[in-house]
């Protein structure tokens, strides 16, 4: 269980991560953070490309910083983009649902932060359940 207040010192670090936005393409700038059962917090932010197809995901970004750091058990992942509301895009959901269906996902909806599991946003995702593993 994520608290009220961890839901917002998430949202909040997602939303300081996004000011390291690499977005010169866009101008959308988006940051991620990601909470790890410890307390500690992984950031991330978008980082653009001359050759488009290479940009990565704020949330991609994050998550690959906790991987690297030895944390791959994620209890929730922020998101958060300057001024406007932001959900995970399709592919980000597959990537954070490869740490669970439980992972909490918290993000803002109609100017309201919300929270809810990845298995909501991507039901029936592609797992290594359908690998066999
Ligand atoms: N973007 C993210 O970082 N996360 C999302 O969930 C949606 C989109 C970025 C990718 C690109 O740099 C910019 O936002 C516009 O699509």
């Amino acid at each position: 269980m994520i608290t009220e207040s961890q839901i917002h010192e998430l949202f909040e670090s997602a939303k300081l991560a996004s000011r390291n936005s690499h977005s010169p393409y866009s101008r959308f700038a988006v940051g991620a953070a990601v909470l790890t059962p410890d307390g500690r917090i992984y950031l991330g932010t978008n980082v653009e490309n001359a050759s488009y197809g290479l940009t990565i995901c704020a949330e991609r970004v994050a998550i690959c910083s906790a991987v690297t750091a030895g944390a791959k058990n994620i209890v929730a992942i922020a998101v958060s983009a300057k001024n406007a509301s932001v959900t995970p895009c399709g592919a980000c959901r597959q990537f954070i649902a490869e740490f669970g269906n439980d992972v909490e996902v918290v993000y803002s909806r109609g100017g309201q932060v919300v929270c809810e599991p990845i298995s909501v946003l991507l039901p029936s995702f592609f797992s290594r359940r359908e690998l066999g593993i």
